[in-house]
């Protein structure tokens, strides 16, 4: 574990002395961004020891632990204070060299994910107010000194502009700008990023919001906020908003292409990545997939959350899950024709994706209903469909947030549901090594998943 703020200073390397020299241009761009603008107060102002600044979870109404958590290296919860630092590490250093960046490529290439936009100290990482909102300043004065005074609500401290992240749509969109990708400065993961070596981007929302947690959804904190986490509800509003982030990319000429090229991050990874046999047998590794009605030899675009997406839909919206299907069909034929009719298409499917996001935040998600969505997941019609790995890989963290989510609202036993840990770990397994991935025995993996889940009905 790390001592604490001053070490992550001492410890960051040269490279980031230069680059908080040149956060000008981050600076700049945020001054131009959304408003009402609040200033950025930077993790110092949320870390004394009445705050957020405690070594044992000893608060009320919150833990008061959270610095200490958001620090913890050795668990995901910490990954965020580390993400400045990470660059400077070997693997780090490694893509920075390969993609040939210096300091102000850095910034502009990374820091729009691995720093806090608007903060003038990137070291901090991705700080409490990434995600909560900034802090201070403004027109209406912000909420830093206000949100802990006697009185104080939470629909109080939004309305002064700490961000909702209750909200499934709202935190979707605050995640999804980098472990997706987003409009800011430094937040796309090109496919160049990649083949200098950066790890693939997947993101379910509501298992990594687990994987991060560092609140107590206690009886206080229901009386607060209003309600519990829905995680079945989070698992499907982030499949939409998913959907719709990466089409609303897509669409903008500028990060569709890479010279003359198209940008290949859009697609299935494994399309390209394959190996060819030339023997006899013309063994050909690509397994029909009737989601994607576009010729074998055309890399398809990546379609992880439309699947998922649609496999939520059937249960909750079934006619406007018709409409998404033909629509997601439309858009990969469309793909095959040209660059206009792709956009028009992907404009349709857009839309379709956030009637479903915003039918969701008014679906309860009923105990039959996340039964159902895990039977349909692993349905001929669905599964089918996961040819290639990044869905798969989708499909078993839905599985996992839906069971977790079901045990967590009191809707199944976690004794039984621990039980199926070895399934479900098996199917994990079948998505462990993406070169060696085989849609088939995938497949069989899943089924068995899923049919185990189905005995707790
Ligand atoms: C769109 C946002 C985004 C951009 C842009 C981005 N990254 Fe990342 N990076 C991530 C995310 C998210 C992860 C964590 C992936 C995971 O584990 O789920 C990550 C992980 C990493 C890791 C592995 C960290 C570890 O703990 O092992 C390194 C190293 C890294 N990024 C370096 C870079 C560098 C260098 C750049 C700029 C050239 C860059 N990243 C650009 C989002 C981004
Ligand atoms: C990666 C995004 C992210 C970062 C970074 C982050 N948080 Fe959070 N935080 C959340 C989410 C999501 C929740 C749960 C939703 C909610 O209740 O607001 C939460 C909840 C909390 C809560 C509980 C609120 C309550 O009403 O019970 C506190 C307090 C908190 N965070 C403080 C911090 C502090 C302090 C930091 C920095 C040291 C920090 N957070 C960093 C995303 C983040
Ligand atoms: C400003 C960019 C940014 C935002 C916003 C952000 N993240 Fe991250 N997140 C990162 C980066 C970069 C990493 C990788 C850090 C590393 O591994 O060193 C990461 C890592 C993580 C990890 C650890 C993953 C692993 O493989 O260990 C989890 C979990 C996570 N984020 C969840 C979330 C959630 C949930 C939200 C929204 C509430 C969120 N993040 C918002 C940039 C961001
Ligand atoms: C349209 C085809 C296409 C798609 C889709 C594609 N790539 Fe690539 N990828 C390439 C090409 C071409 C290269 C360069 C190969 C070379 O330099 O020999 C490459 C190189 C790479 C490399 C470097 C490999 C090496 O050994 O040098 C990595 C890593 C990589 N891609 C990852 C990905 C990931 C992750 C995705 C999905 C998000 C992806 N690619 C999608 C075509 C593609």
């Amino acid at each position: 574990m790390r001592a604490g703020l001053v070490c992550l200073a001492l410890a960051a390397f040269a490279l980031s002395a230069a680059l908080s020299l040149s956060s000008a241009p981050l600076k700049a761009e945020a001054a131009s961004g959304e408003s009402p603008l609040r200033a950025h107060m930077g993790v110092a102002s949320c870390a004394g020891s009445t705050c957020h600044g405690r070594s044992v979870a000893s608060g009320t109404p919150v833990r008061q632990d959270e610095l200490l958590r958001w620090q913890e290296e050795s668990s995901p919860t910490g990954a965020h204070s580390r993400a400045w630092r990470v660059i400077g590490e070997p693997r780090g250093a490694a893509i920075v060299r390969r993609l040939g960046l210096d300091s102000a490529g850095v910034t502009r290439e990374c820091a729009g994910c691995h720093a806090t936009r608007g903060s003038a100290h990137p070291a901090e990482g991705v700080d409490c107010e990434a995600c909560h909102g900034n802090a201070g300043g403004g027109a209406g004065g912000g909420w830093l000194a206000t949100h802990y005074t006697v009185g104080t609500s939470h629909a109080r401290n939004v309305a002064q502009g700490m961000t909702d992240l209750t909200n499934p749509r709202t935190r979707a969109t605050v995640c999804l700008d980098c472990h997706l990708s987003g409009d800011g400065q430094g937040q796309f993961i090109a496919h160049r990023i990649m083949a200098a070596g950066h790890p693939r981007i997947s993101f379910e929302l509501d298992l990594f919001s687990t994987l991060q947690q560092h609140h107590d959804e206690d009886a206080d904190y229901v009386q607060r906020k209003g309600h519990k986490t829905n995680s079945m509800q989070m698992w499907a509003i982030g499949q939409a908003e998913a959907v719709a982030r990466g089409l609303s990319l897509y669409s903008q000429p500028a990060k569709a292409n890479d010279g003359v090229f198209p940008e290949f991050t859009f697609y299935d990874c494994h399309s390209c990545h394959r190996r060819i046999y030339d023997s006899d047998e013309a063994n050909v590794s690509a397994v029909p997939n009737p989601g994607r009605p576009i010729h074998t030899g055309m890399p398809p675009y990546n379609d992880e959350n439309m699947i998922l997406l649609l496999a939520a839909a059937r249960v909750v919206a079934p006619a406007e899950a018709a409409t998404f299907d033909a629509r997601s069909k439309a858009f990969h034929r469309a793909m095959g024709v040209g660059r206009g009719e792709a956009v028009a298409a992907a404009q349709a499917l857009r839309q379709a994706a956030e009637a479903l996001s915003a039918r969701f935040a008014t679906t309860a998600f009923s105990r039959d209903q996340a039964f159902a969505v895990i039977d349909t997941i692993a349905s001929d019609a669905i599964s089918e469909r996961f040819t290639d790995y990044e869905g798969s890989v989708q499909s078993v963290m839905a599985l996992d947030t839906l069971l977790n989510g079901m045990v967590n609202a009191g809707m199944v036993n976690s004794a039984g549901a621990g039980g199926l840990r070895i399934q479900i770990n098996q199917a994990y397994a079948a998505v462990r090594d993406p070169n060696g991935f085989q849609p088939i025995a995938f497949r069989r993996a899943l089924g068995g998943a899923v049919r185990s889940i189905r005995s707790l009905r």
